[in-house]
């Protein structure tokens, strides 16, 4: 049996599960129902990450004191209550506190030491908490800024453990080169590529301060780098280096390992080089996607747009908010999270869409056939004397391409365009069944066949869609498929083993009801309004500690700070305005600029044949990770001029703020089109 395994990240629980966390695992969720359907033996593991400096911090603030054992137990069980909640099915859940678990990273540790890859040393230098990443002094003895938690690194001095990751900058890049589908999508992996050509340090694995953790094997006073500890969880369960768990010779090395943008480097420089020095095979593909934003804004508790799962699932079906995650983000882009936009998607493709081409079917079956499946039409065995015989092939044909891309596009992890071919075969039967009006047909018993090929056709469409729908809409589906008084399940049914014109005909069709009713938008705006104004004030549903989880919960504060504001410059008319040509931009590649603390090189799509390079002065507040997929405001028309040797294109528009001129970059709330022109 083939087999394919596919991993989340492990969640900090130094937050609690949020949309992001959703997201990830609900993506993997029906990456494996779609394999499973299509045969695959499938592994799919997620779990949480449990040690560290900033866990144990958290844990030692809270009041009355707990121990860092039941702090962590605390917030897993939330995990798994709201995984639970929204029907996600894993395989496994990992606790990197659990025994098998370390007693595991130990031998990795081990081993990657008996290979020459460990040594001790001193470690002078910084660290973030943060990102529990140590990080590069920019300027002789400052403390580096840390744009992603707003704040300066720490400064370490101890004794530590190194790993050789120096040793592995020419196999990595060999790696990336000779394995193109290792790292996704393709912007991504070039980012990665031209940091690894930057050079690799070695890097400290241990740590003398931090008590929370897995003890170096012989030498207890060091706790091993949570990210080693981490990173390793994807074999740990398959049972490699200890003997409790099993699976690593069937599943290992993973298929898909999903992770978001911005642990990326984590899982496709550390992560390989670890399992190298270990003489490991590596997975052979990191995905990584966007990130969620809100009403524009990253996500903030401050800002009072966290996405709360308890809402979600509240008001909304899990498989409205299955589609929504799937139709919505761009799969490797940042999406933009609102409820409106989320009642848009129900009512516009399932309620309108679906949900009415469903029932309208279906009623005229149980109005016309008797509530029986309607008789093969002679048009699918050749016959095709007439011009509506012709159109049910017509149809026939479309929804059988329209299938083979939704194959294509799903199994390239193109979420949104896969069901975008799905929603293109139901506007076709839609189409299709107000032309050939069969209520007019009805009126005269001479048309019946016609009737009943119009029906047929509709109804064989909407079997193939069902079952391509059934990992993405996994309860939904089911009662499509009864409703239309199908046997067994959409779920178990390869859409290699569907053929036209196998619709049962005779089978009696379930009772019709209405499966996607169109919601209410200012009903349910206001009611969740209120439920979010009750949560807040209770306050059920408060982080445990205001380090948050990733870069975009991070940035935005609540209040904005408050700047003199500079004088304005000389009045100008409109047609000085008009010679300057803005233009919207989306940003393709990032990177530092090498020996360049301040500069950020971006390759935009200014909507022009070729993309452009520009160089941004950003790079102290704003990572490459961050500036990836955005969509910006570029001076589309301004002489190029060259920065350290590199020709600039073009300038970012951004805000200018307080002494220092911290930079904000300009971007917008709806989605527009690269090099659309502002005016
Ligand atoms: N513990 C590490 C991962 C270790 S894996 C060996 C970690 N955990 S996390 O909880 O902070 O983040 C887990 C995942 O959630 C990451 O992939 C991150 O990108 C994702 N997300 C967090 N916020 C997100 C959004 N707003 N939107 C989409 N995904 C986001 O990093």
């Amino acid at each position: 049996m083939k087999t394919f395994y596919v991993t989340t990240p492990i969640y900090y629980v130094n937050a609690r599960p949020h949309l992001g966390h959703l997201y990830t695992t609900t993506i993997a969720d029906t990456v494996t129902r779609f394999k499973r359907q299509r045969g695959f033996d499938v592994f799919f593991l997620t779990g949480t990450d449990e040690h560290g400096q900033k866990i144990e911090q958290a844990a030692n603030k809270r009041q009355p004191q707990v121990d860092v054992k039941q702090h962590v137990d605390e917030i897993v069980a939330e995990y798994l209550d709201i995984f639970a909640q929204f029907g996600l099915n894993y395989d496994h859940w990992i606790r990197t506190t659990d025994d098998y678990h370390k007693e595991a990273v130990q031998e990795l540790f081990r081993l990657t030491d008996k290979a020459g890859y460990i040594y001790k040393s001193h470690y002078e230098g910084w660290f973030c908490v943060g990102c529990s990443e140590f990080k590069e002094e920019e300027e002789a003895g400052k403390a580096p800024f840390c744009p992603l938690h707003d704040r300066e690194a720490e400064r370490v001095s101890e004794e530590s453990y190194f790993f050789k990751l120096s040793a592995f900058q020419e196999r990595l890049l060999n790696y990336y080169q000779e394995n193109p589908n290792f790292i996704r999508p393709e912007s991504r992996r070039n980012e990665i590529i031209s940091f690894v050509k930057g050079g690799l340090k070695d890097l400290s694995v241990s740590r003398v301060s931090v008590k929370w953790g897995i003890p170096v094997p012989d030498d207890p006073a060091h706790t091993i780098y949570v990210w080693f500890d981490a990173l390793s969880n994807y074999i740990t369960a398959l049972g490699w280096g200890n003997k409790t768990r099993s699976g690593f010779d069937k599943y290992w090395p993973a298929d898909l390992q999903l992770v978001g943008k911005d642990i990326l480097r984590f899982h496709t420089v550390y992560w390989p080089a670890f399992l190298m020095a270990a003489g490991l095979e590596l997975p052979k593909t990191v995905y990584a996607h966007g990130m969620w934003l809100s009403g524009g804004r990253k996500i903030s508790k401050e800002l009072g747009n966290v996405i709360e799962p308890k809402i979600l699932i509240k008001y909304f079906a899990r498989d409205y908010i299955r589609y929504f995650c799937l139709r919505e983000m761009v799969f490797g882009l940042d999406g933009d999270f609102t409820y409106e936009a989320l009642i848009n998607r129900v009512n516009s493709d399932l309620a309108k869409g679906l949900g009415n081409l469903v029932s309208r079917t279906l009623k005229m079956v149980e109005k016309y056939c008797q509530s029986l499946l309607p008789a093969c039409p002679k048009a699918f065995s050749g016959e095709v004397a007439e011009k509506w015989q012709e159109e049910a092939c017509q149809v026939r044909d479309l929804c059988l391409e329209r299938s083979k891309v939704f194959e294509n596009e799903f199994n390239d992890y193109n979420f949104s365009r896969a069901l975008e071919a799905v929603w293109e075969i139901i506007a076709r039967v839609d189409k299709y069944i107000s032309d050939s009006a069969p209520w007019n047909l009805a009126k005269d018993a001479s048309n019946q066949e016609q009737l009943e090929t119009v029906l047929y056709t509709s109804l064989e469409a909407l079997r193939y869609i069902t079952v391509m729908l059934a990992p993405i809409l996994p309860e939904l589906s089911a009662s499509i498929w009864s409703q239309m008084g199908l046997m067994d399940s959409p779920t178990n049914i390869s859409p290699e083993n569907l053929a036209w014109a196998e619709l049962p005909s005779g089978n009696k069709i379930g009772e019709v009801k209405a499966l996607f009713p169109t919601l209410d938008k200012e009903k349910l705006m206001a009611e969740i309004t209120e439920e979010k104004k009750k949560m807040s004030e209770n306050n059920t549903v408060a982080p445990v500690e205001t380090v948050p989880a990733t870069p975009e919960t991070t940035e935005t504060t609540a209040t904005t700070p408050k700047v003199e504001v500079p004088p304005l410059r000389p009045t100008i008319n409109i047609d000085d305005f008009a010679k300057i040509d803005l233009r919207v931009a989306q940003v393709l590649e990032a990177e530092r600029v090498p020996k360049a603390d301040k500069l950020l090189r971006l390759v935009v799509d200014v909507g022009e044949e070729k993309p452009r390079q520009i160089l941004a002065g950003i790079a102290q507040y704003y990572t490459p990770e961050q500036m990836l997929g955005r969509k910006i405001v570029v001076i589309a028309n301004l002489e190029p001029r060259k920065l350290r040797g590199l020709e600039s294109q073009g300038m970012l528009l951004a805000a200018s703020i307080g002494d220092e001129g911290k930079p904000v970059v300009a971007g917008f709330l709806e989605d527009v089109p690269n090099g659309a022109r502002l005016k």
